[in-house]
């Protein structure tokens, strides 16, 4: 992030906790029950944003060099994305030409030929039909005809984007929008390095993991025990991009950080950024590295969903961590409080409170939820999200 906006963010925390203010949107906004449970609703959400929208797959660190690939299914189309020989990033349907098998199994790994698990046909990482056995018996083919099919991917500030359909189009500019675009310049996610995954499977929406980390207002009550020690509850800044939006969470660290001159300042020292990418996209920059969350429906339902979340760190920080195994200290633990504290929090603490909001959702007993004032990013989600849908905005009432 450019300095004079780290700046001009920090600056407005602490005008925050000196005024014991925070964001305001103005008024509230109610979105309907239904949001989040309507069968109907499900079925347009599928159709639009995960059938028909640019998808990010993961970070530029999940294919960490030539002839490396990684698979999802998370959207519906069977996607295998490849980096190739000459470190092109490029994304197929994992489809085998011949009968319609998924041809690679496996979520990731390195390789330049996926062979298909049913008869063996063989294709390299171009998509192209390189081999197949038995071809006396099975007759001449055009192998030309027979690649795998390819999708619109886009590799930009070290996210992978894929196009779930063939002649779908990714223009990062327009989805990210002018000003996140320079701001994503500024940042460095192209060098972060993929350590981990976890998935948090959940009976909710999947709209409404997205909704917890909208806010900070539940911090020093869900949290108390928890992020609440390190983070000033209900004190944020917020912007949007476009359909996008940056929240700013306030650490305590900021107490600190304010007493030493402005040319020592760092938004991840002070703060928490916490990027939201349209349609389902969570992305948290820390220090260290950073952590992508992607959510998605399960089971064709409104009902369930799962959380993947991925641990990026940046070589320094795998560097120091190899060092210190060198020298018999168990480095990698440090690594492993980072898994450990994220579950501990977001998926014992948030994802425990956003399932029981939605088994209230489901009981009939509440017709709407309530965004306040100090919630702006939630505001705009959800006015965000109507308006793809071509549904009428919420009001914002006076409160
Ligand atoms: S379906 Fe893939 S080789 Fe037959
Ligand atoms: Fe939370």
């Amino acid at each position: 992030m450019h300095k004079k906006e780290q700046i001009r963010l920090l600056k407005g925390l602490i005008h925050h906790l000196d005024n014991k203010t925070n964001i305001d949107a103005g008024g509230i906004i109610r979105t309907p029950a239904d949001t989040y449970t309507s069968e109907e609703r499900f079925d347009m959400e599928w159709n639009t944003f995960f059938q028909d929208y640019p998808q990010i797959v993961g970070m530029s660190g999940d294919l960490p060099g030539p002839d490396t690939f990684l698979t999802t299914e998370d959207f519906g189309v069977p996607v295998l994305a490849v980096r190739d020989s000459n470190g092109k990033f490029k994304a197929y349907a994992n489809v085998c030409a011949h009968r319609g098998v998924t041809v690679e199994a496996n979520k990731r790994g390195e390789k330049k030929r996926f062979s298909c698990p049913f008869h063996g046909w063989t294709f390299n990482n171009d998509g192209e039909l390189v081999g197949y056995p038995k071809k006396d018996q099975f007759g001449e083919i055009d192998k030309a005809c027979y690649g795998l099919k390819e999708l619109p991917a886009t590799e930009k500030f070290g996210f992978l984007w894929v196009h779930p359909s063939r002649d779908g189009t990714i223009n990062f500019e327009e989805l990210l929008g002018e000003d996140l675009v320079k701001e994503f310049e500024s940042w460095n996610f192209e060098s972060l390095v993929f350590e981990h995954q976890e998935e948090y499977v959940t009976d909710m929406n999947w709209k409404l993991a997205i909704d917890t980390f909208g806010e900070t207002y539940h911090f020093s009550v869900l949290h108390k025990d928890s992020l609440h020690e390190v983070f000033h509850g209900n004190c944020q800044m917020f912007d949007n991009f476009n359909r996008n939006g940056r929240l700013i969470l306030c650490r305590r660290a900021i107490d600190e950080m304010r007493k030493l001159p402005e040319s020592d300042w760092n938004i991840c020292a002070g703060t928490l950024p916490v990027y939201y990418l349209f349609p389902n996209i969570i992305f948290m920059p820390t220090q260290e590295g950073a952590f992508l969350v992607q959510e998605y429906p399960l089971e064709n339902s409104p009902h369930k969903s799962v959380s993947k979340i991925s641990f990026y760190f940046y070589p320094h920080v795998l560097e120091h961590v190899k060092q210190l195994e060198k020298q018999g200290i168990n480095g990698k633990e440090l690594l492993q409080q980072q898994y450990n504290g994220f579950a501990s929090v977001i998926r014992d603490e948030d994802y425990v409170a956003a399932a029981s909001s939605h088994k209230g959702l489901k009981s009939g007993n509440i017709d709407y939820l309530t965004f306040g004032k100090n919630e702006p990013a939630l505001h705009h989600y959800h006015n965000t999200y109507r308006e793809a849908l071509g549904l009428q905005s919420l009001p914002l009432e006076k409160a």
